[in-house]
């Protein structure tokens, strides 16, 4: 039987349909594995040795710490074809580089944590030149509710406070969901995060309350922040 007009445009339909699909699919584990990534090198960061003094950091047992987290984390091995992936890996590198070179101390230099290479302003900085190194591409950055907000450079973005406010801040939402929306500028994709007890020193109690924008004390497996990532269309 010959294919009609109308099976071979609903074929066109139904294959572009699956094409869209199939590229979702790919952005969301993409942008997952970003944040496994940024998770996975932040956690070398928190180290009381590099965060008062970053000259002490060994670039190559950074990475090697870092990709052996990413392991543990996605469950496979670090994906040196990825480029998206080695765009990170390539901004986290320049970062710890840059720390340990002392080329931040004067970035942080009020309040209490002056000069202090904290794991969220790692992140930042990691964040900013994976951005430019995608050449706008893509953004990974760390943000949280307004009401928690320490830097008010990491305020969330209109769509960002949204998912914060609405969903992640409710108790309705399971704990550790991610939330991923394709839109028409492109893929966004919001990963919560809650204050265990290590963060609980500086978010929790009279510190919390200080450092925070509204007066607020944080308190064990409380939303903390979330790690955002977009890739533009
Ligand atoms: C040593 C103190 C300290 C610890 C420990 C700490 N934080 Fe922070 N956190 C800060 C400071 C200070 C900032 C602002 C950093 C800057 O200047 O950019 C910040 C920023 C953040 C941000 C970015 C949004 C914002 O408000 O600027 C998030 C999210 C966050 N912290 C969550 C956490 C979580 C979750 C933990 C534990 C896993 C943690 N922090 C551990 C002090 C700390």
């Amino acid at each position: 039987m010959k294919p009609n007009r109308l099976s071979i445009a609903l074929g066109v339909v139904l294959t572009l349909s699956a094409n869209i699909a199939l590229a979702n699919i790919d952005l969301k584990q993409t942008a997952t594995e970003l944040t496994t990534l940024l998770r996975s090198a932040r956690s070398v960061t928190v180290n009381k040795v590099t965060i008062d003094d970053p000259s002490k950091f060994v670039l190559a047992d950074f990475v090697v710490k870092t990709k052996s987290n990413y392991k543990d984390a996605a469950g496979k091995p670090f994906d040196d074809s990825d480029e998206m992936l080695n765009h990170l890996m390539d901004a986290i590198v320049f970062v710890i580089g840059n720390a340990k070179e002392g080329r931040y101390k004067d970035k942080w230099n009020s309040g209490d944590y002056a000069g202090k290479f904290l794991p969220a302003r790692f992140a930042r900085e990691a964040g900013l030149k994976f951005e430019q190194l995608t050449q706008g591409k893509a953004t990974i950055r760390l943000t949280t509710s307004d009401r928690l907000l320490v830097n008010k450079q990491n305020k969330s973005q209109p769509w960002e406070n949204l998912v914060i406010e609405q969903k992640f801040m409710a108790s309705s939402w399971p704990k550790n969901r991610i939330y991923d929306k394709y839109t028409k500028e492109g893929f966004q994709l919001l990963l919560p995060e809650y204050y265990n007890a290590g963060c609980l020193g500086c978010h929790g109690g009279e510190q919390g309350k200080k450092i925070h924008a509204s007066p607020i004390a944080g308190e064990l497996g409380d939303f903390g922040g979330a790690i955002s990532v977009f890739i533009r269309r």
